[in-house]
């Protein structure tokens, strides 16, 4: 395998995961980020995020002289290893953009910052070095950062990260495939062997098709998981259990036993943003695509759908209701509250005149990005106390764990509505609680 010098732009959950990987893999990396503060706790060891596996990592990889952290795509780029001798007869290779394109207006992809970065290096980049797109982008977007860096020596490559937030490290170190796309041959294949130590399938496409199937995967998602919600609601109706038919149906190898859980609706910074970009990307290209739309119906209509719950087990109003929340975060295993849909239901319940106390083993109390009109707490006994209802609304495991007896002395009414069909209820039952689940009794 060659060592390869990198630069990573962006040290979001993507981009810094990607260099401590690369790092990890034997590569010298240097990774650059607009904010001091964020590169300063960096270079002192300090993660901002949880994802299993990254300190350790980027730990070691500082510690080997594989990574470094520098504020600023100009100096990764111009000056990656000020303190190494060696450093201007070897050049970065590749560029990794690794930087934000989130929901702008009408929910299509924001690609400023991916264009403000192409400005800012495209004088800078060394002969014949590759840049690589690693962010989710409408197809088309590596052509167009070719037009931005106007640089007929430098290639453009698309190699979409398929990693999920909490276990991003060993995602990115076992994928189940890497796929890359160049219209030059050379500079796909030269990013394709950055990873041959991994083993992994590896697709060598065109710039669009790599683009696409980013979207095209996690759209597909999404479908999964509001079929799976639709089919939870279907189930409740007619007396079926959702957990038997998603088992039965995961047997068969075509559909697989992964993704088929339902909850309170799937959201996090990912999932939801590339389902309405993919909305608009189809409609810009005079395409309907109806699936796509009711995915996104179907999605808002489970939170709907778990408020409602929660108001029966209320019985039948929630204002001035206290509400117990367990969890807030998008899904178990982060801190991340991104487009949460624990949030959304909290919001909802609000709405309607509940009074919130969460508890989430992710979050600390006095955590930003939290709706308003809800109490954090750091302690689980303090959501249940004279809770009208207990509420899980995130899968963290350790809820499955909690003293249930004692929440049942402390609770008003004895009643869980577990939008994740979390907890045992025959535990919930034996501590005196009445157990409603999604798509089963
Ligand atoms: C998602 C994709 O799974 C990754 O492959 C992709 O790389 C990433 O987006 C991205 O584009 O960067 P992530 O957003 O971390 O990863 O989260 P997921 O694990 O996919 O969960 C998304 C949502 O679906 C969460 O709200 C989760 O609770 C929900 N979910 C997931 C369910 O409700 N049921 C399930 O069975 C699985």
């Amino acid at each position: 395998m060659f060592v390869r010098r990198i630069a990573v732009i962006g040290t979001g959950y993507v981009g810094l995961t990607t260099g401590a990987c690369l790092a990890s893999l034997g590569h010298q990396v240097v990774c650059a980020d607009v904010d001091e503060e964020k590169i300063n706790k960096l270079k002192a060891g300090t993660i901002p995020i949880l994802e299993p596996g990254l300190t350790e990592l980027v730990t070691e990889g500082m510690a080997a002289g594989r990574l470094k952290f520098v504020v600023g795509a100009r100096d990764a780029i111009a000056n990656p290893n000020a303190d190494d001798t060696e450093s201007e007869d070897n050049p970065v290779e590749v560029v990794f953009l690794c930087v934000p394109t989130p929901m702008g207006a009408g929910g299509a992809a924001d690609l400023a910052a991916v264009e403000a970065v192409a400005q800012e290096v495209r004088d800078l980049l060394p002969r014949n070095c590759v840049v690589v797109n690693k962010s989710t982008v409408p197809v088309g977007t590596a052509a167009r950062t070719k037009q931005l860096l106007g640089r007929r020596d430098v290639a453009v490559v698309s190699n979409p990260e398929f990693l999920r937030e909490g276990s991003a490290v060993h995602d990115f170190l076992n994928p189940d495939r890497i796929v890359v796309g160049c219209d030059q041959q050379d500079a796909a294949e030269k990013v394709a062997a950055l990873y041959s130590r991994l083993g992994a399938p590896t697709l060598l496409t065109d710039a669009a098709s790599s683009e696409m199937v980013k979207y095209a995967a996690n759209c597909f998602l999404a479908m999964k998981l509001s079929y799976v919600n639709a089919m939870a609601e279907l189930c409740e109706r007619l007396g079926a259990d959702v957990h038997e038919v998603t088992e039965g149906m995961g047997y068969d190898k075509r559909i697989g036993q992964a993704f088929l859980k339902p909850g309170p609706g799937w959201g996090g910074s990912c999932l939801p943003k590339d389902t309405n970009a993919l909305v608009q990307i189809s409609a810009a290209a005079g395409f309907d695509f109806p699936l796509l739309n009711a995915s996104l119906e179907t999605n808002n209509r489970q939170a709907a759908r778990m408020v409602d719950k929660v108001r029966a087990a209320c019985g039948g109003s929630l204002s001035g209701k206290r509400i117990g929340l367990l969890g807030l975060t998008f899904k178990a295993g982060t801190d991340d509250l991104r487009d949460s849909p624990a949030l959304t239901v909290a919001a909802a319940l609000r709405a309607e005149g509940a009074e919130l106390t969460a508890f989430d083993p992710g979050c600390q109390t006095g955590v930003a990005g939290v709706t308003d009109g809800i109490t954090v707490t750091d302690d689980p006994m303090t959501a249940a106390k004279d809770a009208d209802a207990i509420t899980v609304l995130t899968e963290w495991p350790e809820f499955r764990a909690l003293d249930w007896k004692a929440m049942a002395k402390v609770a008003s009414r004895r009643t869980v509505v577990d939008t994740r069909n979390l907890l045992d209820p025959d535990v919930l039952r034996r501590a005196g609680f009445s157990w409603v689940g999604v798509g089963c009794r």
